[in-house]
């Protein structure tokens, strides 16, 4: 199946079991926002607690908060974003649709990998076992002038950007011949730059109401909070503060579903060190970070790092950590080593001294600080397009599948009774009072128990458990296994050894250490 069907299947199978809705769906939606369901909820709560757990329990050395969306809006000047945090866009004049200028030119690039991309597979199927990539790709004519137009492209992007120079990001969409998807035209107007923050108003207008914005980013909560931590929490160099919280951005290209919204929610960390210490711990932070996403066993090749070519002006490493999703590589963290550049800032722009004295060196400085930031969404998306799967089974039939870590599963255990009578509901009631205090079971007597199979197959309930007449006698039950749909006879007793291990986030932890 082509990747852009299986993600269209993917966001139909979102909505259709309770794990992602259209925000203001009776009322159509509203552009990039989404609600998360009854299901999706429950995953995200445990991602959030995989990546919180793995912060603030596996390390000593960091703390988290939990600091206010709104700020003093001179925060959002001291951090650059008032100035600088925008994206470049471009109308259409014929269909009035607004772009990313960015984006415009990268789709085109991408579109020169795609070309590459189709001569590679066609001569791998012509050539069959003989093929040899390398040699092709460095001998044939048409890749070899797909590729010379892309690096050329490319190349005079990457200035572009670099210079901020938005009439030659416009002059490139001219020359590419990029048209508008919707009228086919390339009537454009010039390159602008516009700010991605949301503002709103503090106060009422009599008392001179004040302009705040919703935090584009949660990390300057953890920086104009460093003090107040550090000091309550006789914090000592190195060390963390962790954060998880709504973030708002006025994405002007909001699509592919949950990848790109105008409110998402950010895991930032922000690791203060001594300056000059701050690559040896970037590098640290890579590898932990990778080992985190690993540890959810959807196989290595699903990630890859991306160390950025340009760097933002406070920056002296950046890279992404970018997941294989079914439209192609994507970012999904980032890791930026970031100076003293904020905490410098603020300083200046609160007049108050942020300097950490630290005793072992006998003198003040400025933290450096390495951040780890990750979106809960992209998470939440990476995890579920890794774990679709429609399979075909010995019968014929195909099913859907998510095959979710169990520690992360929205329901750990599904408790079906065999019957609608008998006396199997209650005794099922039991099974779920026993397990219920420490994982989601859910109760479901609804339809066939072929049927409830699959429901909770589509939803990644690892395991379900059956009551029927003979576990009346001996308090035994079958237990079904998702991934493999074997079943066993166990005793109820003994439900909670086979499933404990399995489905605490504990599992996961302990890959780590
Ligand atoms: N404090 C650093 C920072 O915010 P970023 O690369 O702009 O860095 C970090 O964002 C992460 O937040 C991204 O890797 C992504 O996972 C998530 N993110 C950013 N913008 C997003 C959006 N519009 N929708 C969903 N997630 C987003």
């Amino acid at each position: 199946m082509a990747q852009e069907d299986v993600f269209k299947k993917l966001v139909s199978h979102c909505k259709e079991y309770g794990f992602v809705f259209p925000s203001s769906d009776i009322y159509d939606g509203l552009g990039a926002v989404y609600d998360y369901g009854q299901n999706g909820v429950e995953l995200k709560n445990n991602i959030k607690k995989y990546w919180w757990e793995s912060m603030v329990l596996l390390h000593e050395n960091i703390v988290g908060i939990d600091s206010a969306i709104f700020m003093h809006p001179t925060i959002w000047k001291a951090s650059g974003h008032v100035d600088a945090f925008n994206d470049p866009l471009i109308d259409n004049k014929d269909s009035k649709k607004r772009y990313r200028a960015d984006v415009l030119i990268e789709d085109q690039i991408a579109k020169y990998d795609e070309k590459i991309s189709k001569e590679v597979e066609k001569a791998r199927k012509r050539f069959g076992e003989a093929f040899d990539e390398e040699q092709f790709v460095t001998t044939n004519a048409r890749v070899i002038e797909h590729k010379a137009k892309r690096d050329a492209l490319h190349e005079r992007y990457k200035k572009a950007m670099n210079d901020n120079d938005l009439t030659e990001l416009r002059n490139i969409i001219i020359d590419e011949g990029i048209v508008c998807p919707i009228s086919g035209t390339k009537n454009w107007t010039d390159v602008r730059q516009f700010n991605l923050m949301f503002s709103t108003e503090m106060g009422s207008m009599s008392d001179g109401a004040m302009k705040v914005y919703l935090r584009p980013e949660t990390a300057q909560g953890i920086f104009v909070n460093f003090l107040n931590v550090q000091k309550t929490g006789r914090m000592k160099i190195p060390f963390g503060i962790a954060q998880i919280g709504k973030a708002f951005r006025n994405e002007i290209v909001a699509r592919q579903f949950i990848f790109r919204m105008r409110e998402f929610e950010q895991m930032e960390m922000q690791f203060f060190v001594r300056p000059g210490e701050e690559l040896e711990w970037f590098n640290r932070w890579k590898e932990y970070r990778l080992r985190w996403h690993k540890a959810l066993g959807f196989g290595d090749d699903h990630y890859r790092f991306h160390d950025h070519e340009k760097l933002a002006h406070y920056a002296n490493a950046a890279t992404d950590i970018e997941f294989l999703m079914p439209f192609g590589f994507k970012e999904v963290e980032g890791i930026h080593s970031r100076t003293n550049f904020d905490l410098s800032q603020h300083e200046k722009f609160s007049g108050k001294n942020i300097k950490y004295f630290d005793p072992e060196l006998n003198e003040s400085y400025t933290p450096y600080v390495i951040e780890t930031s990750i979106g809960v969404d992209r998470m939440f998306l990476s995890v579920m397009s890794a774990a679709y799967c429609e399979e075909k089974l010995d019968n014929g039939e195909t099913r859907v599948v998510l095959r979710l870590p169990e520690a992360i599963a929205p329901v750990k255990v599904a408790v079906l009774p065999l019957l609608k009578k008998d006396g199997l509901p209650e005794k099922a009631q039991q099974v779920i009072d026993l397990l219920k205090f420490d994982y989601n079971c859910q109760y479901d007597e609804k339809d066939s128990i072929g049927k409830r199979y699959r429901r909770h197959d589509a939803i990644g309930t690892p395991y379900c458990v059956t009551v029927d007449h003979q576990t009346l006698q001996d308090d035994t039950v079958t237990l079904r296994h998702r991934d493999t749909m074997a079943q066993e006879r166990v005793p109820i007793a003994s439900l909670e050894s086979i499933v404990a291990d399995k489905v605490s986030i504990k599992s996961l932890l302990k890959k780590l250490v």
